[in-house]
């Protein structure tokens, strides 16, 4: 499985890509939070970073503008990926870039029929969001063991990226079923890396180690 960054912040993709990140997410919410800069210029500076996948997502309103808008965002770099929403124009814009041989991320998936769809249509990835499920009072885990058992099932060839990670348990989750990649916040990755009893084992190692040399001194 691989891990992804939901972000846009360079230095946090910087510091994911030394910790075995491969890819990056953004959404519109992500992309304003960085500032005002130029979007195009922003998502190649990401693709220049990592060497995988990065989702860059549609920002207008109805088909031909989001197929439009779709093809502009896919010649910015080889790696991207055009992020459209699980909606009736997401699913023919995600068919007409298909047909293009443009990669489509479709995001906001909240039921396998949405899974189901977005694979029918040729999408690379389908992104069912975990987090905002658990949220409303359902379980992520529940819609992602849906999908998985379904494109396995139905031979589908489309990815399953778990997004909406809000722990790390939604990452072994993903992992231990299958999840072609999970999309995680720096803060997830962070956790990840982290246990209290590696730190204070550590700490406990090199105060020895220290104590042995001025020993011998
Ligand atoms: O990038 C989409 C998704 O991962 C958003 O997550 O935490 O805003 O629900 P969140």
């Amino acid at each position: 499985m691989k891990l992804f960054l939901d972000t846009a912040n360079l230095e946090q993709i910087k510091q994911g890509v030394k910790w075995g990140v491969s890819g990056v997410t953004t959404n519109p919410t992500l992309v304003a939070a960085e500032g005002v800069g130029d979007y195009k210029t922003l998502v190649r500076a990401i693709c220049d970073i990592v060497p995988g996948e990065v989702s860059a997502e549609v920002t207008v309103e109805g088909a031909a503008a989001m197929i439009a808008q779709g093809r502009e965002i896919a010649a910015w770099h080889d790696n991207v990926v055009v992020k459209v929403p699980c909606t009736p124009d997401g699913f023919e814009v995600a068919s007409q870039l298909g047909n293009d041989g443009i990669k489509v991320n479709m995001t906001l998936c909240f039921s396998a029929s949405q899974a189901l769809l977005a694979a029918l249509c040729g999408a690379y990835f389908i992104s069912p969001f975990m987090g905002r499920l658990d949220d409303i009072g359902q379980d992520g885990l529940d819609l992602l063991a849906e999908i998985v058992d379904i494109y396995d099932k139905g031979s589908l060839e489309t990815r399953v990226l778990a997004a909406s990670v809000r722990h790390p348990g939604h990452v072994l989750q993903a992992a231990s079923l299958g999840a072609y990649a999970a999309t995680i916040p720096f803060k997830v990755l962070e956790q990840l890396a982290r246990h209290p009893l590696t730190d204070s084992g550590n700490a406990r190692f090199l105060a020895d180690w220290h104590g042995r040399a001025a020993k011998k001194a």
